[in-house]
């Protein structure tokens, strides 16, 4: 099996930073708050891990796979409900993390992934890894819908027929300006082409450019069932993530980043992130991007009838 670990994933340099402000099994996606904003970020994590699972139609006994499963709050809540979850990833650490916890998760990217090699699922879940699978070079090089059209045939592959896919995805909002644009030293009045242009400094991914697009994609493997818009969930869940660090006493955060340097300063694309991170004051970026409508978020439940 290959294991394509990632002197410069960025789960790796941020596994203290999560597991320090979300816990065990930290989920490090939108949470399902179904307009009451009111309710603690558990809750609504919890909240998520029950609407997907029922969305998807798990039962008891029931196998599923989690392409891009994180530090594994999926995986968890699917053991906690009598089933068996696999799951992908590309950090090492979350693998780490994962198996010492009893979750059965491989270093896998899905693309190099042998799709007889695991056997059929009952259901297969990917919760913010989608906007991951394409880079801005691949985007640029118009690689991205094959790349989506690999993945669609993937699910299909290892889903029994009758079953479902669940994704969730942020996609780029409808107030985005186009790629030739986008800078984010851009002057103040076009704040957009600056929330745009920092979050694509800051990260090495590209996402869909819509909901419609990702359906579109996905229709000669699977049938669309429906879709719900997370936008302000996202931004809510950033709102508490942002809460949750401001918490954590000074002395502790500044030994967590000193910890987070030393360990991997000498990783370039690392300081290339830390560059970023603080000319964008990124902390706070995703919460704008998604307020502003830069960017989008979608949730939706496919099923394979053929
Ligand atoms: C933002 S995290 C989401 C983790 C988790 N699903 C959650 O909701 O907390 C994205 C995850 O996708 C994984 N990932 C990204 N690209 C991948 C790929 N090509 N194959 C498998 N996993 C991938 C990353 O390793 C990471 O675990």
């Amino acid at each position: 099996m290959k294991t394509p670990i990632t002197a410069g994933s960025c789960y790796d340099y941020a596994n203290d930073y999560w597991l320090k402000i979300n816990g065990d099994f930290p989920d490090i996606t939108a949470a399902f708050y179904n307009k009451n904003f009111s309710k603690p970020l558990n809750q609504a994590q919890n909240d998520k891990h029950d609407w997907v699972l029922s969305g998807i139609d798990f039962r008891p006994g029931d196998r599923i796979l989690d392409i891009g499963c994180g530090w594994g709050p999926m995986l968890a809540a699917v053991k906690e409900r009598n089933g068996r979850g696999v799951g992908f990833t590309i950090s090492d650490l979350q693998v780490q993390y994962c198996r010492k916890r009893g979750l059965e998760v491989y270093a896998e990217d899905w693309k190099d992934a042998d799709a007889n090699q695991y056997g059929k699922f009952d259901g297969i879940v990917s919760i913010g890894a989608f906007e991951h699978f394409c880079s801005p070079e691949e985007f640029k090089d118009g690689r991205q819908e094959r790349i989506y059209k690999q993945f669609f045939s993937f699910c299909h592959h290892m889903l029994k027929t009758g079953k479902h896919l669940f994704l969730q995805t942020m996609t780029w909002g409808y107030k985005v300006p186009e790629f030739e644009e986008i800078n984010p030293d851009a002057p103040l009045n076009l704040y957009h082409h600056r929330i745009r242009g920092a979050i694509l400094g800051l990260s090495s991914w590209w996402p869909p450019s819509s909901e419609e697009q990702i359906i579109d994609i996905a229709a000669p493997y699977f049938d669309f069932i429906e879709s719900s818009n997370g936008r302000e969930d996202y931004a809510q869940t950033f709102l508490e993530w942002h809460n949750r660090w401001r918490e954590v006493p000074f002395l502790e955060r500044w030994l967590l980043d000193a910890k987070t340097y030393l360990k991997y300063y000498s990783a370039p694309d690392f300081r290339k992130i830390m560059r970023n991170y603080k000319k964008t004051r990124a902390d706070e970026l995703f919460r704008e991007a998604f307020s502003q409508e830069v960017l989008n978020h979608s949730r939706i439940f496919f099923q394979k009838n053929r």
